[in-house]
This record gives C-alpha cells, sequence and structure tokens, in this order.
C-alpha cells in the first residue's frame, strides 16, 4: 500500500492532481474575499498537502527528487494562479457592489432653491459709478419718463434736431403731453444742475435709457449710460482729459491710452468722441492680418462714449453763471463696456436674463 507518507508517492502526479483539483474547487466556492482567505491557509498554507510534499522531496532518492521538484513546484505555481485569479476576481466583484451600492442618483429632484446671480450690467455699472464715489462725485438719478424739455430743451437740442424725430425717441401718449422715454443719462445733469443750484458740482448719472433700436447682436432698445458732470471754477479740458484716463485704466487696465475725435453734441462746446485702446491687443493687430483681433475689428481702438465742455448755453439754462463758471460732462454705455470687458458678442446676451449666461459673473464684487 503506498500513501501520502510514503516518502516514493509524495509527489505523485495523481495526489498533485487531486490537491490542485480540491484547491480549485475551494476557491471557486468562496463567494468573498473573506470565504477565500479563509480557506487558503489549507491549499497554500505550510501545512497544505503540495507544501508537505514539497518538505518531503529532500527524503526522495536521488533519481527521482529533480523531476518530483519539478511537479510540485508546477503544482504550486498553478494553485497559486487560480488564488490569485479567484481573489482578483472577488475583488472586482466587491468593488463593483460597493460602487452600486453607494452610487448618488443625480437625476433625483433636490429641494435646495437655485442661486441667482447679479447681472454683469448692475456689477460693471456699480463699479465704473465707484470710480467716481472714490474722486468725491454725488450719485445722482431721475426719471426714466423725462419731458421734453430736460431731455431736449435744456441741452441746447434745436426744435428740429433730428435726434428729436420719431426716429430715434419714444414719446409717450398723447404727444402734447411732452413725456419721453430718456434718450440719454443727460436730462440728470439739468436736473442736477437745477436742484442744486450753486457749483461746485460734482455728479454721475448712471441709469438706464431708451432709443427706437431694434433687438439685434449689437442694438438694445434699452440700455444703460453713465454720465458725468463737472461744474466749477476753472474747469479746463484737461481735467476731462485726466477723468476719462483715470476711469480707462480702472476699468481696462493701467497704462491703456484713449483717444478722442472731433464730434458734435450740442450741449458741450467742444465735443469729442472718445475710444479706448483695445485692451486684448493693444493695436498689435493693426495692419497686422496674422494677428487679427476679435474684440477691436483690427481697429486697435473701441468706440466707448461722448464727452465735452458743458456749452454755456446749458448752464444759463439751468440758472449757474456761465461767465464764473465751467464745466465738463461725458457719457457712456455701459453694455459696451460690458462686452469689451468680458468679450461678450452678442448683445442679446445681455438681455435674455437667462440665469446661465449671469451665473458666471456672480462672484464678481
Ligand atoms: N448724451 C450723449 C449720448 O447719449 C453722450 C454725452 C454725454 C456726450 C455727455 C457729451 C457729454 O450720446
Amino acid at each position: 500500500m503506498s500513501g501520502p507518507n510514503d516518502p516514493a508517492e509524495v509527489a505523485a502526479p495523481e495526489l498533485l492532481d487531486a490537491a490542485g483539483r480540491e484547491a480549485e474547487k475551494a476557491f471557486a466556492e468562496a463567494a468573498d474575499l473573506a470565504e477565500l482567505a479563509a480557506v487558503r491557509a489549507a491549499h497554500l498554507g505550510d501545512r497544505s498537502p503540495v507544501l508537505l510534499a514539497r518538505r518531503a522531496i529532500g527524503g526522495l532518492p536521488a533519481e527521482v527528487r529533480s523531476a518530483a521538484g519539478r511537479r510540485v513546484n508546477e503544482a504550486l505555481a498553478t494553485i497559486q494562479a487560480w488564488y490569485e485569479a479567484r481573489h482578483a476576481e472577488l475583488t472586482r466583484l466587491r468593488d463593483s457592489v460597493a460602487l452600486r451600492a453607494e452610487a448618488v442618483d443625480v437625476t433625483l429632484p433636490w429641494d435646495r432653491r437655485p442661486v441667482g446671480a447679479r447681472h454683469p450690467l448692475t456689477t460693471v455699472m456699480e463699479r465704473m459709478t465707484d470710480v467716481f464715489v472714490a474722486m468725491g462725485y454725488d450719485v445722482a438719478e431721475g426719471p426714466e419718463v423725462e419731458t421734453e424739455w430736460h431731455n431736449f430743451d435744456a441741452l441746447n437740442f434745436k426744435r428740429d434736431h433730428p435726434a428729436r424725430s420719431m426716429m430715434d425717441t419714444f414719446f409717450l401718449e398723447p404727444e402734447s403731453a411732452g413725456l419721453v422715454l430718456r434718450t440719454h443719462t443727460s436730462p440728470v445733469q439739468v436736473r442736477a444742475m437745477l436742484e442744486r443750484g450753486a457749483p461746485p458740482i460734482y455728479v454721475v448719472c448712471p441709469g438706464k435709457v431708451f432709443r427706437t433700436d431694434e433687438l439685434d447682436a449689437t442694438h438694445t432698445p434699452v440700455f444703460h449710460q453713465i454720465e458725468g458732470l463737472v461744474v466749477d471754477e476753472g474747469i479746463t479740458m484737461a481735467h476731462l482729459k485726466g477723468t476719462l484716463d483715470h476711469l480707462a485704466e480702472v476699468m481696462f487696465g493701467a497704462g491703456l491710452r484713449a483717444r478722442w475725435r472731433p464730434s458734435y453734441f450740442p450741449f458741450t462746446e467742444p465735443s469729442a468722441e472718445f475710444d479706448v485702446e483695445c485692451f486684448a491687443c493693444r493695436g498689435g493687430s493693426v495692419g497686422n492680418p496674422d494677428r487679427p483681433c476679435r474684440t477691436c475689428r483690427s481697429e486697435g481702438w473701441i468706440e466707448w462714449g461722448g464727452c465735452g465742455m458743458v456749452n454755456p448755453r446749458v448752464l444759463t439754462a439751468c440758472g449757474i453763471d456761465a461767465e464764473r463758471y465751467s464745466g465738463f460732462a461725458f457719457g457712456m454705455g455701459v453694455e459696451r463696456a460690458v462686452q469689451f470687458r468680458h468679450g461678450v458678442d452678442d448683445m442679446r446676451d445681455l438681455v435674455e436674463g437667462d440665469v446661465r449666461f449671469t451665473l458666471p459673473f456672480g462672484s464678481e464684487v
């Protein structure tokens, strides 16, 4: 009779095969990693049949020792490989069960209110206003439904001035009431001068204005302006220039140049329109087809607003001594500032009120 303790039989192929089959079966039946760990010792531990066989090999006769050693090592490697394969399989199983159990259903309705965001028009308008408040200006506001007198007459618009025509202005019914939706923030200048009376007057007037434009990528019938007015003794155009340069630097970056072009407004004399150097290309795109600039359309400058020295007729209409005092005024579009400051190409994005547009600006303070 031969048996496992018989030195001649310790590495018999049938015994190793049987040990292998049992190990494979035990590993396969282990339902999870804990069960696998529990059966490991019986098949790969020091007292498992294959390791006992390996220990006994030294006592075998020399002529069968090396063949027996090879068989034992092969059997051991096979059992080891089964063990590792089952271990990997059970690990994957455990992970997938965990992933499923811990999954969050992102489609479930939630009960928190979605947050809104301040509109960039509001934040940019406040930022511009703050620049003037820091220089000692007061903030002045006026009505959006304005009298023709404040909107036009007091500002030296003649009766036949084209801006009065139905093309630009929303008139309120009945026309005889002489009421319009203000076409600019300049009537607030008039009100500020009438209310305050004696200079010095330093006011900034942010607000909504209306013109009969169709809404498209570059126009909107309702938009925003910021107007500034200074009336004091000895005010010159140099003060105006320094003020606008300072605003451009704060809004668009240090060292940005401003450019003035001669223009005409009935309420300022002389008058100019002012452009700011394109903050995106700083003029680098001009005459340089390899580096086109979307922000300024490769012109190097961006039109921003109008300005000038207050026409003495306006001062007189508002009861201010035009011999003693002089002043400057300027006004610019807030939409334009938002558009080029934040690269908003389409005006409609600013007016549609979609919170997905406003949210990315929400952190601006
Ligand atoms: N009110 C002018 C406009 O709407 C801008 C402006 C304001 C120009 C003040 C000069 C001085 O176009």
